[in-house]
């Protein structure tokens, strides 16, 4: 019974009798059965092929007895089904594309998606794939990038160093900026559905470039699409929200997770003690490659701040490829034997 998922329960902002955990990247280059597929095909190549992908979405469910599977695609994978060539350099996505209005037009629009949902094909295999292999105690989580991350990649075209191009556009031309971020809101929505769809216990969205503004433009001209996305998908699954600028918007996000029944994932800046709100988070993910008596130390002070109330345990970002393997398994074996008195 799907009530019995402590993740899905954890979400709905219940005390659980144990806090469960998953980790953003939680299927990647830190592991080192990811790592040898990847030295016998190319990353596009494993996101292309559903037995790949659904086998490295399994891999840290297996090894380390996680409850949450993420799906194996990228924040890039959107662009698939919306014609725009992109492909991964020097450990960077790299996009073929000029952001302005004909392209906004001709690429973002959901139509297209839809005659073009084939390009998905591979990504809604695998999640029909993990949510078949999983039992009903494991969420299988489907993700989008959030709008505002995905605009900066389409105006940098590559992992930029200063992302100051997305903000030059919100000063000079506001008006584009709106309209290129409804286009990318629409089509995220039509995205994040698929995945429900295919099986989607739960979806997320990643706003990992949050962090460059503040929280007062934030609140005007980033999060209204992201509270557009919430009303679409929240009726449907639970949302996710992580923004690694959460620690600078705190005082817009908690009344917008209080109004959408947003889950907020949280950077590693904020305490997670006192917010009355379903939270994910938030281990500092440098504390994974340290040692595993600090990382004991550190799951614990957050496990005891948060007392078991509607929290999923996770990363503060993504997991890094330098971490090591015996601070993993501290990580989960001290969250899934600490009981909340
Ligand atoms: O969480 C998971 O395990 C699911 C898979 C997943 C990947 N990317 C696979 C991946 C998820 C959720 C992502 C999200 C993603 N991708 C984000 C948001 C999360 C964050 O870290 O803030 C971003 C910004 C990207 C864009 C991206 N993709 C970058 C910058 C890179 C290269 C550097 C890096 O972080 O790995 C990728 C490539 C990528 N995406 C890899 C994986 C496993 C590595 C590919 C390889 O094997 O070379």
């Amino acid at each position: 019974m799907l009530h019995e998922n402590l993740v899905l329960r954890a979400l709905k902002g219940q005390k659980t009798e144990r806090t469960p955990i998953w980790f953003m990247r939680q299927a990647g280059r830190y592991l080192p059965e990811y790592r040898a597929l990847r030295q016998k095909h190319s990353f596009d190549a494993l996101l292309a092929d559903p037995e790949l992908a659904t086998e490295i979405t399994l891999q840290p469910v297996r090894r380390f007895g996680l409850d949450a599977a993420i799906v194996f695609a990228d924040i890039m994978t959107i662009l698939a089904g919306l014609g725009v060539p992109y492909h991964f350099r020097n450990g960077g996505p790299s996009l073929e594309f000029r952001a302005n209005d004909k392209a906004f037009a001709e690429h973002f629009n959901t139509q297209r998606m839809q005659d073009h949902e084939s390009c998905y094909l591979p990504l809604v295999e695998t999640l029909r794939a993990v949510r078949a292999a999983l039992s009903p105690q494991h969420a299988v989580i489907g993700f989008a990038a959030a709008p505002f991350t995905l605009l900066s990649y389409l105006v940098e075209n590559t992992t930029a160093k200063s992302h100051n191009a997305v903000r030059a556009l919100l000063y000079a031309e506001p008006e584009k900026f709106h309209s290129y971020m409804q286009k990318i809101t629409d089509c995220t929505i039509f995205y994040l559905k698929l995945q429900c769809r295919a099986g989607a216990d739960a979806v997320q969205l990643f706003e990992s470039w949050g962090e460059i503004v503040p929280e007062k433009i934030y609140a005007e001209h980033v999060l209204p699409y992201v509270r557009q996305i919430a009303a679409a998908i929240s009726p449907q699954v639970p949302f996710i929200f992580y923004d690694k600028g959460a620690s600078l918007h705190l005082p817009v996000l908690e009344p917008f997770a209080q109004e959408t029944g947003t889950v907020l994932s949280l950077d590693w800046r904020v305490s997670l003690s006192k917010l009355p709100i379903s939270v994910q988070g938030n281990l500092d993910p440098a504390y994974l490659e340290s040692s595993p008596a600090a990382v004991r130390r550190e799951c614990l002070r957050i496990l005891n701040e948060r007392n078991g109330f509607a929290h999923v345990f996770n990363l503060g970002h993504g997991i890094s490829p330098e971490a090591k393997l015996e601070c993993v398994e501290a990580m989960v074996e001290t969250v899934k034997s600490f009981r909340a008195p």
